[in-house]
């Protein structure tokens, strides 16, 4: 018998999510490798082996084994977009919505993103990890297991470099693995008020090489990203954003077409960026050329629902078009304060159309890819790192149907219990 650390067996599913080398494009989105009364076996951090319980007990002599009878068992979800960390709260403009407020309107009016940034300029470094920490930990709760974390609420150099301070004490206190993504060109500070372009030097002479050199301080690689939108930030302002950004080595995501179908996608395409995300406007030729491409569109269906909009990612166009689909949440103080990728999941099904195991690929394998992580982690498969779910129901396919309770029990991090009997 062959020793390793963990065992989990009798799982009644276990759905491995194969990954052939990259994300589940198209029409192939949705192969979950599913083994019955199945099994997974770790060593030091890593899955050694997955397969039929019978095979793997008796190969596998387990210092901990854990009996998954009449529960599935899936990898940890990656949430490949969120906000965190931020300080505060806008729970102001959400009843101000309801009014009849839009989330341009209470921008433009300085409310919106602003109002986040006053307060996270305010907090001090150790305050905003504090609060993030617990954020963090609902998260994890919920099956989280990667994310994806912007900066954007600085808008100045001093706060933007004290949001990545932040991110790298995170990584450092909790069990998500935080890959960070450099956001300053978010909104346009109140000092720049009708001088975009200015601030757009300001991005790419100062902001950008500030970001590169933290990169390069902490051997840290960065994704940078542009809120691309009509009234922030046009696709020429964008292009030159991005252009310094690719040159100075950082990775490149978009927040492209969330109110207006401006033309990000197809920028995103052009300039090789990993992620477009958002895609509600997009037009037909630019979901085209992003299904020919390498860039995976990230839908955020938590975001029109949080807003009370009726206009979602148009899923069946991109998967038409061959192109790989993520789900993230979008978790932030403003349109979307969601944690969870159960409740994305329950949201996709339903207004993306995606079945169940659709939105599981979307939520694990696919999303890794779209931030750079998809050979560590997204799928249950040997070599790859041991982030794993045991859920509290006997299918995957509770987690499309059922929302608003926690499904998962287990949560394991690199081989070891992270949260454990939490229902
Ligand atoms: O993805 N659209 C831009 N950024 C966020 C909202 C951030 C905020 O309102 O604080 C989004 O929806
Ligand atoms: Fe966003």
């Amino acid at each position: 018998m062959e020793p390793v650390d963990l065992l989990i067996h009798s799982a009644s599913q276990l759905c491995t999510i194969p990954d052939h080398d990259g994300p589940q494009r198209g029409d192939a989105l949705g192969e979950l490798g599913l083994i019955e009364d199945g099994a997974i076996a770790v060593r030091a951090g890593r899955i050694v082996a997955v397969g039929p319980s019978a095979e793997l007990r008796e190969q596998y002599a387990a210092e901990l084994q854990l009996d998954a009878r009449g529960r599935a068992v899936i990898p940890g979800f990656v949430d490949p977009h969120t906000h965190l960390p931020w300080f505060g709260d806008r729970a102001n403009e959400f009843e101000m919505r309801l009014g009849g407020a839009s989330y341009m309107e209470i921008m433009n009016a300085g409310g919106g993103i602003m109002a986040t940034v006053r307060q996270t300029r305010a907090a001090s470094l150790d305050d905003l990890v504090q609060n993030n920490l617990r954020r963090l930990t609902f998260m994890l709760r919920h099956g989280t297991t990667s994310a994806e974390s912007k900066t954007g609420y600085g808008l100045n150099t001093e706060t933007e470099l004290k949001q990545l301070d932040a991110i790298l004490a995170l990584n450092q206190l909790q069990e998500i693995e935080l890959t960070p993504t450099f956001l300053p060109a978010h909104a346009i500070p109140e000092a720049f008020r009708g001088r975009t372009d200015a601030y757009v030097d300001l991005v790419i002479n100062e902001m950008l090489p500030a970001g590169q050199e933290w990169s390069q301080r902490h051997q840290q690689p960065l994704f940078a990203d542009v809120f691309c939108e009509a009234g922030v930030f046009d696709v020429p302002q964008t292009r030159r954003i991005l252009e310094k950004a690719k040159e100075l080595g950082f990775g490149l995501k978009v927040h492209a077409d969330e109110f207006e179908g401006l033309g990000g996608t197809a920028l995103a395409v052009e300039l090789g960026a990993v992620s477009a995300d958002h895609l509600v406007r997009t037009p037909d030729a630019d979901i085209r050329a992003l299904g020919d491409s390498g860039t995976v569109a990230v839908g955020l269906p938590g975001t029109p629902f949080g807003l009370g909009h009726h206009h979602y990612t148009p899923a069946g166009k991109i998967l038409a078009a061959g192109g790989a689909l993520a789900l993230a949440t979008d978790c932030n103080p403003g349109t979307c304060w969601c944690e969870s990728m159960q409740m994305v999941i329950a949201l996709a099904c339903r207004y993306m159309k995606l079945t169940p195991a659709q939105a599981l690929v979307a939520a694990t394998l696919n999303s890794a890819y779209a931030i750079g992580r998809g050979r560590d982690t997204g799928s249950l498969q040997p070599g790859k790192q041991a982030d794993i779910l045991i859920l509290d129901t006997p299918t995957y396919q509770h987690l499309g149907y059922r929302f608003g309770t926690n499904l998962v029990r287990t949560v394991i991090k690199k081989g070891q219990t992270a949260v454990d009997d939490w229902i």
